[in-house]
């Protein structure tokens, strides 16, 4: 077996790290194969990217639905320092708890009723370098309504309200898992140099749009899928052309084959929080 972490692009703007403050924000992690391929790579790419800070969003994680207590163990364990969930959030209730901790580690959209379980943000201390200062990182996750049906608040007016609550925090990452392509542009557009990163997850394909928006804010429609990538999404594939050919509905199994990390780094500056370079990065087992 050979292994290769691929770069797929860097923006034309990019510097190498120097003093700026890294992140690596990874797609939505699917199954068993998807924690076991994030967990036995993630450290190899930690080191060898110099990565600061991995936010990792695991809707998914528990048999392609929801986030279990163990998932998050395994998660945070292997080296991540944010979950962010999606549409799939609420699954698996033994996650409630962990959910509703004082300064979560795991988070919810933001957009759905302050009743439901769990919070929309979360800040987080990061250590310094001797190259820069101890970080503080906000992390935020929202939830888009154009082709997804949940019971949320509009996305524009929550991250209004948000962004209040993180107003002394430098560097501040959304994770907007949208299915729209023009809903989460619309979204990079209207957070331009309020926000350090507006990146994408749930559609499970990586887009070859990341850039720097004018304002200083990365940018990146979704940045993929970690899991079986001899799949539909990371599911089997003969149930589901089964379902969209035939309507003949079964479960739609995780699949085992094929398996890689899609995720995306962001490199920060420290002091005013904002985009210095933005890469794609896939990484693919038995390549
Ligand atoms: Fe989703
Ligand atoms: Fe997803």
């Amino acid at each position: 077996m050979t292994e290769k972490i691929v770069s797929d692009s860097k923006a034309a703007n990019a510097t190498s790290k120097g003093g700026a403050f890294r992140i690596l924000m990874i797609g939505d992690v699917v199954g068993r194969p998807g924690r076991r391929v994030l967990t036995s790579r993630l450290g190899e790419i930690r080191e060898k990217r110099d990565v600061d800070f991995v936010v990792v969003n695991a809707e998914n994680a528990y048999n392609g639905s929801g986030l279990s207590v163990e998932n998050y163990n395994e998660i945070i364990g292997a080296g991540v320092d944010v979950i962010t969930l999606g549409d799939h959030a609420f699954r698996q209730k033994s996650i409630y708890p962990l959910l509703n901790a004082q300064e979560p580690r795991a988070i919810r959209p933001a957009n759905y009723p302050a009743t439901a379980p769990g919070r929309g943000w979360t800040i987080v201390d990061c250590l310094g370098t001797s190259e820069r200062p101890p970080m503080r990182i906000a992390v935020m996750t929202l939830l888009g309504r154009v082709f997804i049906n949940q019971p949320i608040d509009n996305p524009m007016t929550t991250i209004d309200r948000l962004l209040e609550r993180v107003a002394d925090v430098k560097i501040r990452i959304l994770d907007f898992h949208t299915e729209a392509t023009s809903e989460i542009q619309a979204m990079g557009r209207y957070l331009d140099g309020r926000v350090s990163a507006v990146l994408g997850t749930h559609t499970h394909v990586a887009t070859a749009d990341e850039k720097i928006l004018p304002g200083g804010t990365a940018f990146q429609c979704d940045v993929g899928m970690t899991g079986a990538f001899d799949s539909v999404i990371g599911r089997k594939v003969a149930p589901v052309i089964d379902a969209f050919r035939c309507c003949r509905f079964s479960s739609f199994e995780v699949a085992e084959n094929q398996l890689g990390i899609d995720g995306t780094l962001v490199d920060l500056d420290p002091m005013t929080g904002k985009a210095l370079a933005i890469e794609r990065l896939s990484f693919r087992e038995d390549e």
